[in-house]
């Protein structure tokens, strides 16, 4: 279906055309198991597994399930993988992933801004599996090449990062991997295949924590990661031991989910592009991040290499730790929580949620301010959105925004935000 554009794509790739009793639903296989009609049929099962023909057919819940193997076609094909290997959550992906490619005595080079979990498998666990690491500045592509060892196998990355929004330029990333024949891995979680491809850019590994965008509704956990048949296959044969599959449910979910992945992401990229925007403006917000706006540090590789800049937001604002709570506690739609890519917007202080164990000081020294907001847009109306900011805004720091309805649109435009 790779001809296809990405919204038809994501309701009919991955699926049978024709499937049990006629279903227009891939149905969910609550199996964990799977039968053969008498022995010949397991000889044929197994001679074919041991000459890896093509098979039709599963055999045990942890090597396989129908409803699965769905989920995962449709993934690979948005990503323009080869093949997917569907897991129990984001990090399963990333962990099993990692596991797959290393061995004592490698090496691996990491940005600094990825996920904080990743950086802490990377340099505290798999240090125990005497596996080094080196972390480099997000951007610095010479200190990312300066970094390279003659044992170094893999670099990982993330684009847009969190909670700053960074974005990779993948070219650059992927010149220099190449020329050390040096394996890439490239969390997507925040653009989604809609907002940015990489295995298009010749990055290797794309992975994704599917409990956000890709399931989109804040009910299931997933992870994904994306690649080529050989090397999907390798992932797939640590998962077996590992264990950490998902189930047929969660399955069920996503397929459902990602059926609206397209209409979500566009709607959602819409959404934070007004509110980065209007938040830009606004004298009590400090510096927004934002990759749409011309004023974020990679806003042309931005640019060139995604389709749309996704659908969170993070900004600072002109206050403290107690007074980012104050705003925070004023915000009527948006949730207060972890997490991102659903249909609810959620909004968190980055400094509770992430680094509570940190001081101010400590936290500075990371580069994390007490006043930064995480906002994670849903798919409510983005003119509410603004509204609720804007009167949260007013109310916690003495400022009076004014609305005009321009030409008589329904939209409304902020026109005039100043202290009171
Ligand atoms: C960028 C990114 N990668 C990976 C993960 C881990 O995903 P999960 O929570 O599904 O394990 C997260 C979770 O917050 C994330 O934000």
């Amino acid at each position: 279906m790779s001809e296809k554009d990405l919204s038809t794509q994501v309701v009919h790739a991955g699926e049978k055309r024709v499937k049990s009793h006629n279903a227009i639903t891939t149905p969910i296989s609550q199996t964990s198991t799977y039968t053969f009609r008498n022995t010949q049929d397991l000889v044929d099962y197994m001679e074919a597994k041991l000459w890896g023909d093509e098979i039709e057919r599963e055999e045990y819940g942890r090597y396989g399930n129908p409803t699965i193997a769905t989920a995962e076609a449709k993934l690979a094909a948005l990503d323009s993988g080869e093949a997917a290997c569907l897991f129990s959550s984001g990090m399963a992906a990333v962990t099993t992933t990692l596991f797959t490619l290393l061995s004592q005595g490698g090496h691996v080079i990491l940005t600094d801004d990825c996920y904080r979990r990743t950086r802490q498998f990377v340099t505290k666990f798999l240090a125990r599996y005497g596996v080094e690491s080196t972390q480099v500045p997000m951007g610095d592509y010479e200190a990312l090449e300066a970094a390279i060892r003659p044992n170094t196998k893999v670099i990982v990355s993330e684009s847009p990062t969190n909670p700053y929004l960074r974005v990779l330029d993948l070219e650059k990333l992927v010149a220099i991997a190449k020329k050390h024949n040096i394996k890439t891995v490239i969390d997507s979680t925040f653009a989604t295949p809609i907002n940015q491809r990489p295995l298009e850019f010749g990055v290797d590994f794309v992975v994704h924590s599917a409990t956000k965008y890709l399931g989109g509704h804040n009910d299931l956990l997933a992870g994904v990661v994306v690649g080529s048949d050989y090397m999907i296959g390798a992932i797939k044969e640590t998962q077996a031991m590992l264990g950490d599959v998902s189930d047929p449910n969660t399955a069920y979910l996503l397929i459902r989910g990602l059926k609206t992945l397209d209409l979500r992401v566009k709607r959602q990229n819409e959404t934070a592009d007004k509110l980065a925007h209007f938040l830009a403006k606004h004298p009590a917000v400090r510096r927004v991040y934002y990759p749409g706006l011309v004023s974020h540090p990679e806003y042309e590789v931005a640019i060139e290499q995604m389709t749309g800049f996704g659908g969170v937001v993070s900004f600072e604002l002109d206050t403290d730790l107690e007074g980012a709570g104050r705003f925070i506690d004023e915000v009527e739609i948006p949730y207060i929580g972890p997490s991102l890519g659903g249909v609810e917007t959620l909004i968190e202080q980055v400094a509770l949620v992430s680094y509570y164990e940190l001081s101010t000081e400590e936290r500075a020294e990371i580069g994390i301010s007490d006043s930064l907001i995480r906002l994670a847009v849903g798919i409510e109306s983005a003119d509410d959105l603004l509204a609720d900011l804007a009167q949260a805004l007013d109310k916690a720091f003495q400022t009076e925004t004014l609305f005009q309805n321009v030409n008589g649109s329904h939209h409304l435009v902020p026109v005039v935000i100043q202290r009171r």
